[in-house]
C-alpha cells in the first residue's frame, strides 16, 4: 500500500490574501448578508484512495487559530439542494443553507498557514459527497471557534499512552504525536490503528518509520475485511482483541496498568463503548466531570 501522505512541510504556505467580499476583520464567518458563508480556501487535499483524503484549509483572513492537538472545528459547504435563506427570517444570519461538520485537526499547533482534517467519505453522506467535489482553491466554511476536550492536557507528562483509533480516528493522535514527540510527554506511546483494508491505513508509512526511530512509540496497526491472501503479515480483526490484556502485553511490551497508563479512543462509538467496558474490568476509570482524573478519554465521531 502507499498512502501519499507526507508529513513534510506544507506546500502551501505564504501571505494570506482576503478574497474579494470577505471580512478582513478575520473573525467573520463568511459574508451572510450577500449569501456567502465562506471564509476559508482548500488549499490542497491529499488522497489516499478514493474514500479517504487529508484536506487542507485556509483562514482566507487570518491564520490557523491557536488550538490544542485533540480538538476539533467545523467545517461548513452550502447545500445546493437546501432553498435560499429568507432574508427576512433571522435564522439566515445561521446560515441555514450550510451543512455543518465537526472534524478533528490533524495538523500541529504550530502551522499557521491551515489547518489539515483526514476525512473519510461516508457513502450517501450528505457533508462527505460535497467536500469529495472540491478542488485546491475552492471556498469554504471553517468555523474560527475551536473546540473539545479530548486531549492531553491534564494527563501527567511520563505515562504511559495508549491510544486507540477506528478509520479517520487517528487524525487527532497525528497531531498529538508531532506536537509532542520529543517532550517527555510519554513514557511509551502505543497507537493501535484499526482499518478496514491496509489501504486505509493513512498514516502508516509516517507511523511505522517514527515507531523505527523511536524507541518510545510503538505502531500497532490492524485490519478487518483484508483477505485472508493478502500480502499482510500484521494483525487482523478489531482492535479489542489487541486490547485484551496479555494480548497487548505480548505485541507491545507495555502493560495496561491503570496506574501508569491512560487510554485514548476516538471514531467509532461502538468501538469506544465496547473497549471501555473492556478496560473497566481493568480498573481504568472513564474521566468526566466527576472523574477529572479518570484515565480512559474519548472522543466519539458519530
Ligand atoms: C467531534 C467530532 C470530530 C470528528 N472528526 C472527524 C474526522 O476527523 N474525520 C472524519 O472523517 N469524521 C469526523 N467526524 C465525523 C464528521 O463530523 C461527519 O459525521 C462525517 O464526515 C460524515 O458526514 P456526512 O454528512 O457525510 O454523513 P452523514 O450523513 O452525517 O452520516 C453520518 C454517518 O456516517 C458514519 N460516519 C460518520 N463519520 C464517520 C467516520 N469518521 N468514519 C466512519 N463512519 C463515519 C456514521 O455511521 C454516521 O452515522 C467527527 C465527528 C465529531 C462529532
Ligand atoms: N474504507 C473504505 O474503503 C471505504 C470505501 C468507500 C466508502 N467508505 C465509507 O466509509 C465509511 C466507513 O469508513 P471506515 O472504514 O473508515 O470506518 P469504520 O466503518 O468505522 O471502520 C474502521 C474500523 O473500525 C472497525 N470497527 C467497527 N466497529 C467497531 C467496533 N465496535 N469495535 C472495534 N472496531 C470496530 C471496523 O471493523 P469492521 O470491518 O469489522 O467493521 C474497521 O476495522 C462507510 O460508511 C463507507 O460509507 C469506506
Amino acid at each position: 500500500m502507499e498512502p501519499h501522505y507526507s508529513p513534510a512541510k506544507p506546500k502551501a504556505e505564504g501571505k494570506i490574501v482576503p478574497r474579494p467580499g470577505h471580512s478582513s476583520s478575520g473573525k467573520l464567518d463568511g459574508d451572510m448578508t450577500q449569501g456567502n458563508p465562506y471564509n476559508a480556501t482548500l488549499i490542497e487535499r491529499e488522497d489516499i484512495n478514493e474514500a479517504l483524503a487529508i484536506f487542507k484549509v485556509r483562514f482566507d483572513s487570518d491564520e490557523a487559530p491557536d488550538f490544542e492537538p485533540g480538538q476539533f472545528t467545523t467545517l461548513g459547504l452550502i447545500d445546493p439542494d437546501a432553498p435560499p435563506p429568507n432574508p427576512n427570517s433571522p435564522a439566515r444570519r445561521k446560515g441555514t443553507r450550510l451543512i455543518r461538520r465537526a472534524y478533528s485537526i490533524a495538523s500541529s499547533p504550530g502551522i499557521k498557514s491551515h489547518l489539515a482534517f483526514y476525512v473519510v467519505h461516508v457513502d450517501d453522506g450528505k457533508f462527505t459527497h460535497l467536500l469529495w467535489k472540491l478542488k485546491p482553491g475552492d471556498p469554504i466554511f471553517m468555523d474560527h471557534k475551536i473546540k473539545g476536550t479530548f486531549t492531553l492536557d491534564g494527563i501527567p507528562d511520563g505515562m504511559d499512552l495508549v491510544m486507540v483509533g477506528t478509520g479517520t480516528g487517528m487524525g487527532p493522535f497525528w497531531s498529538m504525536l508531532n506536537t509532542y514527540r520529543n517532550t517527555g510527554k510519554w513514557r511509551r506511546l502505543v497507537l493501535l490503528d484499526g482499518c478496514r483494508y491496509i489501504q486505509d491505513l493513512g498514516y502508516y508509512d509516517q507511523l511505522t518509520k517514527i515507531a523505527d526511530e523511536d524507541g518510545s512509540v510503538i505502531y500497532l496497526p490492524t485490519v478487518t475485511r483484508e483477505p485472508g491472501d493478502a500480502p499482510w503479515t500484521g494483525q487482523r480483526g478489531r482492535v479489542h482483541g489487541i486490547l485484551e490484556p496479555e494480548q497487548f502485553n505480548k505485541l507491545t511490551g507495555v502493560t495496561l496498568d491503570p496506574k501508569r497508563c491512560h487510554v485514548l479512543l476516538c471514531g467509532s462509538p461502538q468501538m469506544i463503548d465496547q473497549a471501555s467496558e473492556n478496560l473497566h474490568k481493568l480498573g481504568f476509570v472513564t474521566q468526566d466531570r466527576d472523574r477529572p482524573d479518570g484515565n480512559i478519554h474519548f472522543e466519539r465521531y458519530w
